[in-house]
């Protein structure tokens, strides 16, 4: 885990952007809270690659433990034993900052939490990236930019922990962890879990269109990939629509793989062609998915005719018996409705 035994105190964390041009993650989120619940660890540490949770620990087992099988059998007591230690360091850490921060913001008791997020990223073009965030009771406290080597205080109750972390040369310290040791380990976790990491689970894709008030929303799904980098767009006769797009984001199924759905509004009856993309590792290209307005079911049509045609049949047919009685009493070849006027 990361150089964290050396911070004042711990947390949080926004989303950070996931992209398709994402290679490889790893990513540690700690927690750290006054008031965890009946029986709930107060400290947990989760470790994630790939989006793959791999590692675990809670302050009240104590251990750090392996989450997947390709950890538990690869890496050795050794590590885990290394990685306890450290774990156990920032639990202590994060205990203090629990205590700081309510001092500063005068709080006297309460439910409070501090969170901590960080990690390091390989693009597929190469590059690598490397963030750390911290945030108490579920807003932004402070984070750090790699590029400046500065922490940005995202409240002013975070000021004096920037001017003691940049004071303390806190920002070399994190450069150094996230370029060098989180990237050479992020490696070596590949590595170890190559087989399961490196799998591709071909997307199921479903689209379909509901119409409520007049408005057609058109929905696209996909489900059962992996890995979890995923794009999924709607088309408008060729063209992304992206704009007014919603997504439910990138979820997990809990058996390892993904899903996500986008949606639309469509104009109705339009004669556009709308289609759903989905880019994936495990499609060759591109999948397109065109959407098929329903076709009006033609069979209460033509029964509807048919039924119509009897009538019809049955009226004239009567109307010919009528006629004809008509004419066989008058002794007419002609039958005129009463009030008309007939030229000659
Ligand atoms: C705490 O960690 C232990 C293993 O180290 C695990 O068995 C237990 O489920 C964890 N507790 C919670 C609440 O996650
Ligand atoms: C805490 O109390 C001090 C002294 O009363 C005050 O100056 C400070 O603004 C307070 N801080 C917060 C976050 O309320």
């Amino acid at each position: 885990m990361g150089p964290c035994g050396a911070l004042g105190l711990g947390l949080l964390l926004a989303a950070v952007s996931g992209t398709a041009a994402e290679l490889h993650t790893l990513r540690y989120i700690y927690t750290a809270m006054t008031d965890p619940g009946p029986g709930q660890p107060w400290f947990v540490i989760v470790g994630y690659v790939d989006g793959e949770l791999f590692v675990h620990y809670n302050s009240t087992a104590r251990r750090a433990v392996p989450r997947t099988e390709w950890m538990a059998a690869t890496a050795d007591q050794q590590y885990w034993d290394g990685q306890t230690q450290i774990a156990k360091g920032t639990e202590q850490v994060d205990r203090d900052g629990l205590g700081t921060l309510q001092r500063r913001y005068n709080q006297t008791g309460g439910s409070h939490t501090v969170q901590r997020m960080y990690g390091c990223d390989i693009l597929e073009d190469g590059t690598i990236r490397g963030y750390s965030q911290y945030a108490y009771d579920g807003r932004d406290f402070i984070a750090f930019d790699k590029g400046t080597k500065t922490f940005t205080a995202a409240v002013p109750e975070a000021v004096p922990t920037k001017r003691k972390w940049e004071e303390e040369s806190e920002p070399e310290r994190w450069k150094n962890y996230l370029e060098e040791t989180c990237m050479e380990w992020l490696r070596r976790y590949v590595e170890y879990g190559k087989a399961e990491l490196g799998r591709r689970e071909r997307p199921e894709v479903r689209v379909w269109g509901k119409e409520a008030d007049g408005i057609l929303t058109l929905s696209c799904r996909a489900h059962g990939f992996y890995p979890r980098p995923i794009a999924v767009s709607w088309l408008k006769d060729g063209a992304v629509r992206g704009q007014d797009a919603q997504s439910g984001g990138i979820v997990p199924n809990g058996d390892g793989t993904y899903h996500t759905w986008v949606t639309i509004d469509a104009q109705l009856g339009d004669g556009d062609k709308y289609q759903c993309r989905v880019e994936h590792a495990s499609l060759p290209q591109p999948g397109l998915y065109s959407w098929e307005p329903p076709q009006p079911n033609l069979v209460p049509i033509v029964a509807g005719v048919a039924v119509a045609i009897v009538a019809i049949a049955i009226m004239v047919g009567v109307g010919f018996i009528i006629y004809r009685r008509h004419a066989g009493k008058k002794g007419k070849g002609y039958n005129v409705a009463p009030g008309s006027n007939p030229t000659i």
